[in-house]
C-alpha cells in the first residue's frame, strides 16, 4: 500500500517541524522541514553574496545557485542540514538568518530553485513535509493537509525557549517582532504566500501541548 503524503503548513513557531518529525517516526515515513532549505539559502547568501553595504545581492545569489548543494543527512535519528558538505544546522537558527529568511523566501527565483526537488521527494509517497506553501503549491494533491496556528504570545514563548535551548542569545520582544514581521511578509508575498489550502484542516494549538497536537493530527490520519 502506498504510504501517505502529508502537508503541514502554518505560522512560524507553531511547532510544525518538531510535530512533523514525531508523526513521521510514528508512521514510519520521511520528514522534510522545507523552512530549513530557505534558511540554508539565506545562510549561503549571508556568507557569500553581500554587497559593500552588507545587504544581500540577489543577482549574485541567483547566479550562485549551481554552487549550492543542500542535503539532509541522518545524524543519529536527527535530520541535519548540510550546505556543501558542512553541517549548518545551528547556523540556520541564528537571529541573522531569521531576520533575512522571509526576504529570501519571497524571491521567485529562490522558490523555483527549490520547488522541483521538494516535489521529487514526495513522488513515491511516505512523506510529511512542513512549510508555508506545501498544501497550496508544492503538493496540492497531498493525501492530508493541516494548517497549524496559535496565538502570537504562545508562539513568542515557544520560539524564545527554542533559541535559549540552542544556546542562542535572545530578547523576547525582538523574537515577537521577528515572528510578526515574518508572518506578514510570508502571508503577503506575491508568490506562494502562506495561506490555508481550501481542503486543509485547521489545528489551533494555543492551548494544546505538543503531545495533544500530535494526537489531534494522528486522529485524522487514522480515520
Ligand atoms: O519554518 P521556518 O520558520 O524555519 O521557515 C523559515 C522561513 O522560510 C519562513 O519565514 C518562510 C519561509 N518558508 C517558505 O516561504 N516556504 C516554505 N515552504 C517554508 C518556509
Amino acid at each position: 500500500m502506498k504510504k501517505p503524503v502529508i502537508a503541514i503548513d502554518g505560522f512560524s513557531s507553531t511547532g510544525k517541524s518538531s510535530i512533523s518529525k514525531i508523526i513521521a517516526d510514528n508512521l514510519g515515513i520521511v520528514h522534510l522541514d522545507t523552512g530549513a532549505l530557505y534558511r540554508g539559502i539565506t545562510w549561503f547568501a549571508l556568507q557569500n553574496c553581500l554587497d559593500d553595504n552588507d545587504t544581500i545581492n540577489l543577482e549574485q545569489l541567483f547566479s550562485s545557485f549551481p554552487l549550492i548543494d543542500l542535503q539532509f543527512k541522518n545524524d543519529e535519528g536527527e535530520l541535519v542540514l548540510y550546505l556543501n558538505h558542512i553541517n549548518i544546522s545551528k547556523e540556520i537558527r541564528s537571529n541573522e538568518v531569521s531576520d533575512n529568511v522571509s526576504f529570501i523566501a519571497k524571491q521567485k527565483e529562490v522558490r523555483d530553485f527549490l520547488l522541483q526537488s521538494q516535489r521529487n521527494l514526495a513522488e513515491k509517497g511516505g512523506i510529511i513535509m512542513d512549510g508555508r506553501d506545501i498544501g497550496t503549491v508544492v503538493l496540492p494533491n497531498a493525501d492530508f493537509k493541516f494548517f497549524l496556528t496559535a496565538s502570537i504570545d504562545e508562539r513568542t514563548k515557544r520560539r524564545y525557549q527554542e533559541l535559549l535551548s540552542l544556546g542562542i542569545e535572545a530578547d523576547e520582544n525582538l523574537v515577537r517582532e521577528n515572528l510578526i514581521a515574518r508572518d506578514k511578509i510570508d502571508s503577503e508575498r506575491e508568490i506562494a504566500p502562506l495561506t490555508k489550502a481550501d481542503d486543509a484542516i485547521i489545528v489551533d494549538n494555543t492551548m494544546l501541548t505538543k503531545k495533544e497536537t500530535i494526537e489531534t493530527i494522528l486522529s485524522y490520519l487514522k480515520k
